[in-house]
């Protein structure tokens, strides 16, 4: 059914509804390559018909006074845009955005937004694009609002489990099934850290040591995510160049990293940019709770707040 109630606007009453999860990226040694899509938490987004244009209607939840409503400055505006674009799409879209991702957290906030907007457009096109396709299309968001292109959170926010991109041009990922027993804890201290300031402290160059490091450990790394290796894939969080170039824009780092080994983590390593510090655990063996517990009154003693919690991995975008 359409009806004419918004500016004027040709609107049809069927909304559709889509989660957009965080995502970790990085992984240690595979910067801009490796992620992986978490449980939770999620942004859900509310996507219709209308007859032409992107208007954001609402944006509700985490850091929503900071995030643009102009469909051109926000991520699943842009993303949503691209797709209709590439489909040659007659028709606009009202979209309501509900973030239950942080924004500059590090968990691929902006990410999950881009990735929720192309998906939710995609289905409005009948998906005809192909998945690569809507990755770059969530991509061109992340590039525009983060000033550098990088797929390594849309890719496992639209394509679920872990996944790893082979090249950007042309674009090409695979998606792997993370081992049932691998579980993720999320600290979240209370500082805010955007992806565009966080790329500009990074090295232009690195030594070939360090290739050599980074390619050893991020082999071994997609290996033992396909073989359930825990202990070789915590031994494969390794990054020589990207998580050393970042560690004083994140207060505590290093002392949570060493709080989660000390607990018995697998691995203990900054999520993307930051400040998100993630810790793998074998929930075979643990809850995660205490590593959890810990790194979060770590802050709170140092005057810092800090939200933490237990999660695993996910599948990816969905509509519900
Ligand atoms: N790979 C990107 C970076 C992810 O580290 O800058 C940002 O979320």
């Amino acid at each position: 059914m359409i009806q004419s109630d918004y500016n004027g606007v040709h609107m049809s009453e069927e909304w559709i509804k889509i989660i957009a999860p965080a995502t970790i990226s990085n992984l240690g040694p595979g910067f801009d390559v490796f992620g992986m899509a978490l449980q939770k938490p999620f942004d859900t987004i509310m996507v219709r018909k209308i007859d032409q244009g992107i208007i954001i209607s609402s944006i509700e939840g985490q850091g929503a006074d900071g995030i643009p409503r102009e469909a051109d400055l926000n991520s699943a505006g842009i993303a949503a845009a691209e797709v209709l674009r590439r489909c040659d799409a007659e028709f606009g879209l009202e979209m309501k955005i509900v973030k239950g991702i942080r924004p500059c957290s590090g968990i691929g906030s902006s990410g999950a937004s881009a990735a929720g907007g192309a998906f939710a457009a995609h289905v409005l096109c009948d998906q005809v694009l192909s998945t690569m396709e809507l990755v770059m299309c969530a991509a061109h968001a992340e590039e525009v609002t983060s000033g550098g292109l990088h797929a390594d959170n849309v890719a496992p926010c639209i394509m679920g489990g872990f996944t790893a991109i082979r090249s950007y041009q042309p674009f090409e990922a695979i998606s792997i099934q993370p081992p049932r027993n691998l579980g993720v804890v999320v600290a979240m201290p209370d500082v805010m850290v955007s992806t565009m300031e966080s790329r500009k402290v990074l090295p232009h160059e690195v030594k070939v040591s360090d290739l050599v490091f980074h390619v050893g450990n991020a082999s071994c790394f997609v290996h033992a995510m396909q073989t359930g290796d825990l202990d070789l894939l915590g031994r494969s969080v390794r990054d020589a160049v990207f998580e050393p170039a970042r560690v004083n824009l994140i207060p505590y780092l290093k002392q949570a990293e060493d709080i989660a080994m000390s607990l018995g983590a697998k691995a203990s390593f900054l999520g993307g940019s930051g400040p998100c510090v993630i810790s793998f655990i074998d929930t075979d063996m643990m809850d995660g709770q205490n590593i959890a517990d810990s790194i979060r009154d770590m802050y709170h003693e140092n005057g810092i707040g800090c939200e933490s919690w237990v999660t695993s991995w996910g599948l990816g975008c969905k509509r519900v």
